[in-house]
């Protein structure tokens, strides 16, 4: 026997059962980011490898060891985009978007590709909902941000939600910063993993993400950046938090907050959700006021996020059941191709038709019309009336075959007199 394939190993199909809630969560985020005016971008699945490595960061895991980079049959270096701020910014600079009245607003859905271990939650192609803000150096535009995500995940219901939320300082503050905290993490150096020990120099930040526990210990003695912020850091902060606490949003200012991708300055934040594991994280973000000039373009502040729609989607209750249908034709042999083009009539009315597509016996169609939840049921079984049977009461009636369209079509919801 031939050999079988299964998905690659990190990835998942989604089926239709499972499709619906999905595209719940993409209609409820498109109307979010109408409402806010919000313009949807959509870039390359693969970009440079450079972008990434200069964008998200040479000392970051991601750079160092997930991303799927392959050379193209024209010897360039590409890779399968591993997050979506960077190539945003690429083409914000790529398309003069500084030029139009700022802050240029854009939001994304998409899949992204990350070669992590997989786990409950964790994949290795996976989707995300993200929004970025670019050309503001306004709290106003990092709390907007943040007020939006939480109304998201409130709109869709998602259970056990929390906020933590920190501050990077600016990149000045943070070097001074990062020197008093090498200072401290060699002076433990024994007590700390191996990992954390080899990564002191290059990035002494991802300590706090330690699960071992002498470094856990080490790092809860540690000073945090939210303790050296200078006075212009400390009041972004604090514009951030009175809109936050104005409008009920309740957050955990966490010092020890770093996230995984080195572009960020001043705010940060992640929401988590009780109702996963291990990989709680919903999404995150926070602002990157120097990312469009690190890729070469205008000095340019911006702030975002991204949330992973398989975590919203694992975090809620996502049985749903398909619509039923409006309408189920069942034929007699020789009316098969009739009750087609009836159904393809019905269709183009806006009627949600079905018919038996695999030779069933009008007992057999009867059956199918109940599993597909049809209202009414046509019969054609010959030149004379169609029967039209209502599913629920069991009533037939006869159609003059001329009048099935009409008849079928009023579905009874227009009111034309309102
Ligand atoms: P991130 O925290 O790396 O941020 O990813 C955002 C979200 O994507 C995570 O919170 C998680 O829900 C989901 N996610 C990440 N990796 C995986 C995975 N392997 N499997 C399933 N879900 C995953 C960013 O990507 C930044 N670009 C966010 C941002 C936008 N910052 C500023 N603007």
């Amino acid at each position: 026997m031939a050999e079988r394939f299964q998905a690659p190993r990190g990835t998942f199909d989604v089926l239709p059962g499972e499709s619906l809630a999905r595209a719940e969560v993409y209609v409820a985020a498109a109307e979010l980011f109408a409402r806010a005016g919000y313009g949807r971008i959509e870039t390359p699945a693969f970009e440079d490898t450079d972008l990434f490595a200069r964008g998200v960061g040479q000392s970051t895991d991601i750079v160092r060891k997930e991303m799927f980079s392959f050379t193209d049959q024209g010897d360039r270096e590409l890779t399968l985009r591993p997050e979506g701020t960077a190539p945003v910014i690429r083409a914000y600079v790529e398309h003069g978007m500084h030029k139009l009245a700022q802050p240029v607003k854009l939001w994304y859905w998409g899949s992204f590709f990350r070669h992590e271990r997989p786990q409950a939650g964790r994949f290795r192609q996976f989707n995300q909902i993200g929004a970025e803000s670019i050309g503001s150096d306004s709290p106003l535009v990092d709390a907007e941000l943040i007020l939006m995500l939480d109304e998201l995940f409130r709109e869709l219901g998602v259970p056990g939600v929390r906020l933590r939320l920190g501050s990077l300082g600016t990149a000045e503050t943070r070097a001074a910063y990062r020197e008093e905290l090498r200072g401290h993490l060699h002076a433990h150096e024994a007590d700390l993993a191996r990992e954390v020990r080899e990564r002191i120099d290059d990035n002494p930040m991802r300590a706090f993400d330690s699960d071992d526990p002498a470094t856990r210990a080490v790092m809860a003695e540690a000073p945090t950046m939210l303790d050296r912020l200078d006075e212009a850091d400390a009041e972004h902060l604090a514009a951030v938090r009175r809109v936050l606490d104005q409008a009920g949003v309740e957050y955990e200012l966490d010092g020890t907050l770093v996230r995984g991708l080195d572009y960020y300055t001043r705010t940060v934040f992640e929401f988590e959700s009780e109702a996963l594991g291990a990989q709680a994280a919903l999404g995150g973000g926070g602002r990157y006021d120097g990312l469009a000039k690190q890729l070469g373009g205008p000095d340019t502040p911006a702030c975002g996020w991204a949330a992973g729609i398989e975590r919203i989607l694992l975090a809620l209750d996502t049985d749903r059941k398909p619509p039923p249908a409006e309408v189920f034709v069942a034929a007699a042999d020789a009316e098969r191709e009739r009750a087609m083009l009836l159904v393809r009539d019905l269709r183009q009315k806006g009627v949600h038709a079905e018919l038996d597509l695999a030779g069933r016996s009008i007992k057999g169609q009867m059956k199918q019309a109940d599993r597909v939840g049809a209202r009414r049921t046509v019969i054609l079984e010959g030149d004379g009336p169609a029967q039209l049977r209502d599913m629920s009461s069991g009533e037939q009636d006869e159609v003059e075959l001329g009048r099935l369209v009409e008849v079928l079509g009023d579905r009874g919801e227009e009111d034309p007199g309102a």
